[in-house]
């Protein structure tokens, strides 16, 4: 193995003691304490498991967490009526509805509820606006830690070639803008790109946000390119016992890391950064909403 390995989960570490700190210097200054609610729709268990980890993380750096647990059957209207008290709350300054809603709920609509300036997930049309105009906006969490990752590594990402490998609302299209507003030459690949090896081989940054387990191999890497893996699988791994399990990413970790000049691994790459970018927009809005200066280094 020849690439640097990026480690998301001590960057995630340096984020949320920066977002401490500021949290120590808002309340010291000017008496207020950030706050981030959680909206959790059923009992989906990997949400469960987020939700939990946003909660302890939250109150770890300083701020204040709410969380609201709805029941899976909750009408429309009903959680409507949450978000709408949370927008309205003062002591909140970070909205997250946890996704997938049950498919009763029209997602579009509630996140569309939520005050764009509390919007902390950068799902908000208005801030998917912002983003794409490059004006000031939320921006989602887990490119803007690929994004900190990348910064970090690279120094200026200026005139380089990137690209994304998939094309969702939540990390591959605002992924691309934030290259773009970085001055990369960028490239949207997906499950209909024509010759999408030959695509990425031209990429001296690539991330892979597709959830397909280990697609992206060595072949498929310039040498010395950086490879960011967005993707979190859970493969069957006889190879450690019957029934027993692995995570993966959406790069073939070996093959890709003989030839990457880095990468970031699965676990603990980009993993960890996206609850710790959670924290920092929390921190980000708490500034805005309270005309205060925000946080060097921690918004794009
Ligand atoms: N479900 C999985 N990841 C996320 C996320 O980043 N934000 C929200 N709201 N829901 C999610």
């Amino acid at each position: 193995m020849t690439a640097t390995v990026i480690d998301g989960k001590a960057f995630a570490a340096k984020v949320r003691g920066q977002v401490a700190d500021h949290v120590a210097r808002l309340k010291e200054a000017h008496g207020i304490t950030p706050g981030l609610a959680v909206v959790l729709v059923g009992e989906d268990p990997a949400s469960q498991v987020y939700v939990r980890s946003k909660g302890k993380m939250t109150v770890e750096v300083g701020m204040k967490s709410v969380e609201h647990k709805l029941d899976a059957d909750t009408s429309e209207e009903d959680l409507l009526a949450v978000v709408k008290s949370l927008n309205e709350d003062p002591e909140i300054h970070g909205i997250l509805v946890q996704l997938p809603l049950p498919g009763h709920l029209n997602e579009d609509l509630v996140i569309n509820s939520i005050d764009p300036a509390k919007d902390v997930d950068g799902f908000h049309i208005s801030n998917v606006g912002l983003l794409g105009t490059g004006q000031k906006s939320m921006v989602p969490c887990t490119p803007l830690g690929c994004l900190m990752m990348l910064r970090d590594h690279h120094g200026s990402l200026s005139g380089l070639n990137a690209v994304v490998i998939g094309r969702s609302n939540i990390v591959g299209k605002p992924m691309a803008q934030l290259l773009l507003g970085d001055s990369c030459t960028v490239t949207i690949a997906h499950s209909r790109t024509k010759d999408i090896q030959d695509v990425v081989r031209g990429a001296d940054v690539v991330v892979a946000a597709v959830g397909r387990p280990e697609m992206v191999t060595g072949e498929w890497i310039k040498p010395g390119a950086t490879v960011i893996d967005v993707g979190i699988n859970r493969i069957d791994a006889p190879e450690k016992g019957e029934g027993k399990t692995r995570l993966v990413g959406d790069c073939h970790y070996d093959s890709c890391a003989d030839v990457a000049g880095a990468i970031t691994p699965v676990p603990g790459g980009v993993g960890p950064m996206t609850i710790a970018c959670l924290l920092a927009n929390t921190v980000t809005a708490c500034c805005r909403a309270n005309g205060l200066a925000e946080p060097e280094g921690l918004t794009a």
